[in-house]
């Protein structure tokens, strides 16, 4: 067993945070080997019960704040190199800059290239778990899995299904990419620690056919993720609009396929209406929300206030490569701004404490694996950062001032990025 001393964030099964200034974190491997959360309080009150047992391990980490793995909700590894390519929009960006670099992927050796400095990019960032797109080659796919695998990560990825409007060298076949799809749930879904996503790339590019076969996997593999994009871009929503003329909108199109139920997750979700919103809530669906994308290619900002009056889930995400960086402090930032844009009107703000929920806690839960990651509560995996608050003479001064947990939180989002993450520790299995 490890037990950790150090200040501890955790939250609340309602999603308030829990602090603690001087905590005890223990690690212990369950009996499937697997190294889980056995008891997190604070150091007084638990102090006594776990540090005199029979080889136990204590790390004494002053001045560190040990705090859950973040968790990605939507995250492109092929376009790690395409982090700030200019473009007017996204149709124009995805045509100039992202398939002509996207069709390198077909190559085993290239693809595990780029996941090896993806995963290693993920955990100095701090994120542990991430729900990923790879390409539309299979190759791409047993990349980032070996890639995950190799250091024990919680990650969920799929091969991107697009049999139409889709250039050379990135547009699949309509069977064999449905066929392709299977072999790989089976080839890694539950392996480890990994998850398949089924993962149309957005309904402009998958003829009906696709699409439908799509939702029939997603039938008979329901603990199977799904994942896509939706109502990211006006000139996008149009050309869906001519595409699906007897759809309801844009996000009905996924749910007259099957694609709507718990574990699907749809990316960006900014201009969704009232009945849109409501089939979100009742499917379990979940909403990935990229700031940093939307204000990168100038998409639109989601609606906070209605996502929560409708009581749809959601999360954060990076969305690189249209986001503009891997780390959450950066997304906690921008979303931060981006909810004054709805919330400062009626006089509020995202809270510090919600922000980061909405990338840990809050971002498991939508993902269906609440109370398994993104959290650091007794029996989750021992998926977390170490955390030094003073990584910057400016953040140094600052969090010494604060006088409340939201002072604190609020100046390493504001002021924060990877420099905070000292240490990642991710779940190890014997
Ligand atoms: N819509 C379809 N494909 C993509 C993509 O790769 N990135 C973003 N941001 N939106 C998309
Ligand atoms: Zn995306």
């Amino acid at each position: 067993m490890k037990i950790y001393r150090s200040a501890l964030l955790r939250f609340a099964d309602d999603g308030q945070a829990v602090y603690d200034s001087d905590a005890l974190l223990a690690v212990a491997a369950d009996a499937s080997g697997r190294q889980r959360v056995v008891a997190a309080g604070s150091w007084q009150a638990l102090a006594d019960q776990y540090i005199q047992r029979e080889g136990v391990e204590v790390i004494h980490l002053p001045g560190k704040l040990l705090a859950p793995g973040f968790v990605d909700m939507h995250i492109h590894y092929p376009q790690t190199d395409v982090i700030g390519a200019p473009a007017p929009g996204l149709l124009p960006w995805l045509e100039n800059y992202t398939f002509p670099h996207e069709s390198r992927f077909h190559d085993r050796e290239y693809a595990d290239g780029v996941a090896e400095f993806f995963m290693d990019e993920l955990l100095r960032n701090g994120v542990t778990t991430a729900l990923a797109f790879a390409t539309s080659h299979p190759a791409s796919v047993d990349a980032i899995m070996t890639a995950a695998q190799k250091r024990s990560m919680r990650m969920i990825a799929g091969k991107v299904l697009q049999d139409r409007n889709s250039p050379d060298g990135v547009r699949d076949d309509t069977e064999q990419g449905l066929i392709d799809t299977e072999i790989l749930i089976n080839r890694w879904h539950g392996v480890d620690r990994l998850g398949y996503a089924i993962t149309p790339r957005f309904a402009p590019t998958s003829t009906e056919a696709q699409l439908r076969g799509a939702g029939e996997l997603a039938a008979k593999y329901s603990d199977v993720w799904i994942q896509s994009h939706v109502a990211e871009n006006l000139d996008e929503i149009a050309w869906v609009k001519e595409l699906f003329p007897a759809a309801r909108s844009y996000l009905a199109v996924y749910d007259d396929f099957g694609l709507m139920r718990e574990r699907a997750v749809y990316a960006h979700s900014i201009w969704l209406d009232e009945t849109d919103r409501q089939l979100m809530q009742s499917t379990r669906s979940a909403a990935a929300v990229s700031p940093t994308s939307n204000l990168f290619l100038s998409s639109g900002y989601f609606d906070y206030l209605k996502a929560d009056v409708s009581n749809m889930l959601y999360g954060l995400a990076s969305d690189v490569g249209g986001g503009m960086s891997f780390s959450p402090f950066r997304t906690m930032q921008a979303a931060y701004v981006v909810g004054r844009e709805g919330h400062a009107k009626q006089g509020q703000s995202l809270s510090p404490q919600n922000l980061w929920w909405q990338h840990t806690a809050g971002a498991a839960r939508a993902l269906g694996l609440g109370g398994v990651i993104g959290n650091l509560q007794p029996g989750c995996e021992a998926d977390f950062v170490v955390i030094n608050p003073a990584c910057t003479p400016l953040l140094e001064r600052k969090t010494a001032q604060a006088r409340n947990l939201d002072e604190l939180l609020f100046a390493m989002i504001i002021l924060g990025d990877d420099r905070l993450i000292e240490q990642t520790i991710v779940s190890q299995a014997k």
